[in-house]
């Protein structure tokens, strides 16, 4: 192969996984965090944050950062059960859902 097509190539697969890890962001979300944070009948009885309204979300991006917040959902705090009660979801998957949460609503 030469020069070019290698990095085509490459390219093509930096973008596949991009937007894999993205649409497993997205899956994992509907799947363990959008029966509160979709603005359902449970968001509006936890009071989360509903991720179709960016509005709700800058009090909270405004009191913590990126990390702190990974940790809020990993680990729990008040309400929030740790990895949103999915004890069987991986790290991955879960850390997939927060970016999806992170990419909609900053
Ligand atoms: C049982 C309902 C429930 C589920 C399920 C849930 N959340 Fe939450 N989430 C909340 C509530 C309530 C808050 C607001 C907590 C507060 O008042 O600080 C919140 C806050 C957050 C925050 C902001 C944290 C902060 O304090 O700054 C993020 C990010 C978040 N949730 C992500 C997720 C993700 C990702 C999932 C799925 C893995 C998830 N949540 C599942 C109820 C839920």
């Amino acid at each position: 192969m030469r020069v070019v097509e290698v990095r085509a190539a490459v390219f093509a697969l930096v973008v596949g996984f991009l937007s894999l890890s993205a649409m497993a962001g997205e899956a994992a979300f509907e799947k363990v965090c959008s029966s509160c944070h979709s603005g359902g009948f449970k968001g509006m009885v936890t009071g989360a944050p509903n991720v179709n309204e960016r509005e709700e979300w800058q009090s909270f991006h405004a009191s913590k950062n990126e990390e702190e917040m990974r940790q809020v959902v990993m680990q729990g705090l008040n309400d929030h059960k740790p990895k949103g009660g999915c004890k069987k979801c991986s790290d991955s998957e879960i850390n997939a859902a927060i970016d999806y949460v992170l990419s909609v609503t900053k």
